[in-house]
């Protein structure tokens, strides 16, 4: 649920009014709701109606700390992708044994530390990093537990760089060779299997990939129970997808066609579920992006304004370093006013200041005409918002505010320019 809605002509997060933000924040600044990732972690929970499972969220998707801290107090575990991500999940309260940690590439000196602070299980992606974890673990006189992530080899519908699960991905291992991995892994002295895991890409808005993938889940528990392979777990991964488009309405705003299948993080659990049931196992799932994405915006400021060749554009202060997602993938996020005093409504490219023709956030966008000074924010922006900042342009990160009603924390300052010489 989103907690950014308008009242007379002003943009409010819960009941804070973001131009006050601007003025006391600087620009751009992002701008998260307490409310809207508490009720997100809660619809979650909900849908599993008592089913035994653990909802890991992924910290990639969002790693400021305090919003960690909040996520963990909702008894949410972590799922980390590397050391950084772990130590910031330790440091937010999320208890060891709630920590999975998944990825293609984890470093020796990553999963040591994932054994010494004995996290719950690494997500394996490969036979290699199976040996490397079993050497490690008798070395330090620990017992790893561990998932076999498969490559189910299924199309999820998304964008190309974050569609993990189809079979020329890196990620995973082929499903129809899980029984003679695991079989081999039973003999590994310090690995302790505990079940298998998928996480097919991102932002993937088809139910249809979601149910296929249990199935194939299914199919898979089956085969190693008939070869005697314990199964305890089944992680399904995230990819959970959220509305970009049409995600504020206001008669002064031009309408935008909400994306035709999205639904609720909820009712994707409550789809797959009866089929993972099936299994008989504890279920897991791995939410970043429908825990946070829509929780959060990035306030930005028109810098300027020009018409060249027919064309409009709307420069701003926010870039590419900000906010990469348009640029990188092409994604749409809503831009809004945080003021909507003007009826005029016009086409124009919002772009950034970064010496690069991708630095845009919309191209031939319709929105409400703004002036120099006029603050505009970037909807959805919680999710591989700041995370994928960069300091490109030695441009500095901007700040992170969290609003609770009218209470509003600074989580992270501005960068200075002094961070640019360490
Ligand atoms: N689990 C694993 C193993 C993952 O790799 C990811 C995301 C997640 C869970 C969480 O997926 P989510 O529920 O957030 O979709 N930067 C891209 C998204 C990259 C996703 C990477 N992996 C974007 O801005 O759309």
């Amino acid at each position: 649920m989103t907690s950014f809605r308008y009242q007379n002509h002003e943009l409010y997060c819960e009941d804070t009014r973001l131009a006050d933000l601007i003025a006391t924040f600087g620009s751009p600044l992002y701008v998260y709701s307490r409310k809207a990732i508490i009720e997100n972690c809660s619809a979650i929970e909900a849908a599993f109606e008592g089913h035994p499972h653990r909802t890991t969220y992924a910290v990639k998707a969002n790693a400021n700390v305090h919003l960690l801290r909040l996520i963990a107090e909702q008894d949410l575990g972590a799922d980390v992708g590397s050391k950084g991500e772990l130590f910031l999940a330790l440091n937010a309260g999320f208890s060891p044994d709630s920590i999975s940690f998944s990825g293609v590439g984890k470093r020796d000196d990553e999963i040591e530390y994932a054994l010494a602070e004995d996290i719950y299980a690494f997500n394996v992606e490969s036979k290699q990093e199976l040996e490397v974890i079993n050497t490690i673990a008798s070395r330090l006189g620990k017992t790893a537990r561990i998932l076999l992530r498969l490559n189910l080899d299924i199309d999820a519908g998304t964008h190309a760089y974050i569609s993990t699960g189809q079979k020329h991905n890196k990620f995973g291992i082929s499903s129809r060779k899980a029984v003679e991995v695991l079989r081999w892994a039973q003999n590994l002295q310090s690995v302790e299997i505990r079940g298998i895991h998928s996480h097919i890409g991102s932002q993937i808005l088809s139910q249809r990939a979601f149910v296929e993938a249990a199935h194939a889940l299914e199919r898979v528990v089956g085969e190693l129970r008939s070869n005697n392979i314990p199964v305890h777990e089944v992680d399904f991964g995230g990819g959970f997808g959220i509305r970009y488009h049409g995600v504020l309405t206001h008669p002064r705003l031009p309408a935008e066609t909400p994306e035709s299948e999205s639904v609720p993080v909820a009712e994707f659990v409550r789809t797959v579920l009866p089929v993972l049931r099936k299994t008989g196992c504890a279920v897991a799932i791995q939410p970043g992006r429908s825990i946070v994405g829509d929780a959060g915006a990035l306030l930005t400021t028109v810098l300027y304004r020009k018409e060249q060749e027919g064309k409009n554009f709307v420069i701003i202060d926010g870039g590419m370093n900000d906010l990469i997602r348009p640029s990188l993938y092409q994604a749409h996020h809503q831009i809004v006013p945080v003021q909507l005093s003007n009826t005029i409504v016009e086409q124009a490219d919002v772009v950034g200041p970064c010496c690069e023709s991708g630095d845009f956030f919309a191209q031939d966008r319709l929105l409400p005409s703004v002036s120099r000074g006029d603050v505009l924010a970037v909807l959805c922006a919680g999710a591989y918002g700041y995370v994928l900042s960069s300091n490109y342009n030695s441009r500095l990160r901007p700040a992170e505010v969290l609003v609770d009603g009218s209470r509003i924390t600074l989580i992270r300052r501005r960068e200075t320019l002094e961070y640019l010489l360490s």
